[in-house]
């Protein structure tokens, strides 16, 4: 079967004819910073992938990373645009920009017709992820968002929990977490500025906890916010004594280190959340659903590991009888020869490529709900006050 390739100038694009060949699928990494090793490890791990080309805005970062990775023959650019403008038959690119540049990034791959692995968050704003919805739906390519928790055996266990119908209708649910101190600068500075990261704890951690419940429940659309966010820690130099660099880091952080909200969602569900990059606390409480007919508490984690931060506890009441049933922590399961959770991360967008019909592992139109809400707790945290979260039509 060819993949289609939509409304595309057919000089810019030549992936077809993928499934059922025997050739490598061509990938290109944009951005190659931390997160940008991660991708490269799964790829070379995959027998039918050939990493051809890389790009970073600063020079010679780009060849430093195939060198590191012992890649040879891989071409470098100096951009996202460099690159999608001379390699012309990429199968997929793994955009690993920081989140300022995912949505340009995103939008000019797939505008140039490649399947798009975009990381996590989705974009900085709501805008800009309706930006890079219309340039999908325009491409007609695959784009997934790189939450590679959802593979996590226990996330797919909250998920078929509330699934099941054990919990009755779901009516609250209290999701969030974070870490004491744990502002993230272990590469640099541009998780914490504005330029850069765009938003902070927020988008950086908190998207996950958003969709560890979001998907549970099968992504009600938000309709109202109440949010707050803060940035006490971010902007003390305190904060960052150890780093050797107080001043500076203060200086340079511009996004948020807290946040909080009361989000309704459709289909009566009201959704409590916090996030932190640093608190003086231990964890803000463990993620709670609560349902008409059982409960659900699943233990905090070191925020983010990906996975469940101990035994889960549903709590149910059986023939008047108030009882509490502890699920274990479920490990690492094999499929198709992968436990790691961004092996198998890689192998779905892989997969969605060679068989566009399976459709992306985390589609866009879920994880622009994660969005809004995020987008939502900026706006009403600037309007002081509870907004209504409008999502246009795409
Ligand atoms: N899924 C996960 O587990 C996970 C973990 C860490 C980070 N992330 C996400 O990955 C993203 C990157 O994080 P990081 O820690 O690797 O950041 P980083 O700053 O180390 O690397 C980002 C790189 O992108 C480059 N870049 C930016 N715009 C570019 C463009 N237009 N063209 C080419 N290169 C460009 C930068 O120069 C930089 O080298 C973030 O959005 C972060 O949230 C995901």
């Amino acid at each position: 079967m060819a993949i289609s390739n939509v409304n595309l100038d057919p000089n810019q694009v030549a992936a077809t004819e993928i499934k059922g060949s025997s050739r490598k699928l061509k990938i290109g990494i944009i951005g190659t910073g931390w997160i940008a090793d991660a991708h490269m490890q799964s790829y070379l791990n995959m027998p039918d992938v050939e990493v051809v080309a890389g790009a970073d805005l600063v020079p010679g970062k780009a060849e430093a990373f195939f060198k590191k990775h012992g890649v040879e023959g891989a071409r470098c650019y100096n951009s996202d645009e460099e690159l999608l403008a001379n390699e012309k038959d990429l199968d997929g690119v793994s955009i690993c920009t920081y989140n300022c540049q995912h949505a340009p990034c995103a939008i000019h791959a797939l505008e140039a017709g490649v399947n798009v692995m975009l990381e996590k968050p989705f974009t900085v704003t709501l805008d800009e992820a309706i930006a890079v919805m219309k340039a999908e739906k325009k491409s007609g390519k695959i784009l997934t968002i790189g939450f590679q928790p959802r593979l996590d055996e226990n996330m797919k266990q909250i998920k078929k929990i509330v699934e099941s119908g054990e919990l009755g209708k779901v009516y609250y649910i209290q999701t969030g977490g974070g870490r004491r101190r744990g502002i993230p600068t272990p590469f640099g500075t541009t998780f914490i500025e504005k330029e850069t990261g765009g938003i902070g704890a927020l988008g950086d951690i908190g998207c996950y906890s958003l969709d560890m419940v979001l998907n549970a429940v099968g992504y009600p659309k938000p309709l109202t916010v109440s949010g707050y966010k803060s940035a006490f820690f971010g902007t003390n130099p305190k904060t960052y004594t150890e780093s050797g660099r107080p001043a500076e880091y203060a200086e340079k952080f511009g996004v948020d280190d807290f946040a909080a909200a009361f989000v309704r969602l459709e289909g009566d569900i009201i959704l409590d959340f916090r996030i932190a990059w640093a608190m003086n606390i231990n964890t803000p409480g463990d993620t709670i659903i609560l349902g008409t007919e059982g409960g659900l508490r699943i233990p905090s984690t070191d925020c983010w590991n990906g996975s469940v931060g101990g035994e889960m506890t549903l709590y149910k009441n059986v023939a008047g009888l108030q009882t509490e049933t502890k699920i274990p922590v479920i490990g690492a399961s094999a499929e198709g020869g992968f436990t790691n959770l961004f092996d198998k991360k890689i192998r779905s967008f892989l997969d969605s490529i060679i068989d566009p019909s399976k459709g992306p592992t985390v589609p866009s139109s879920q994880i622009i709900y994660n969005q809004a809400i995020i987008d939502g707790i900026a706006k009403s945290h600037e309007a002081g006050k509870e907004i209504e979260i409008v999502i246009p039509e795409i």
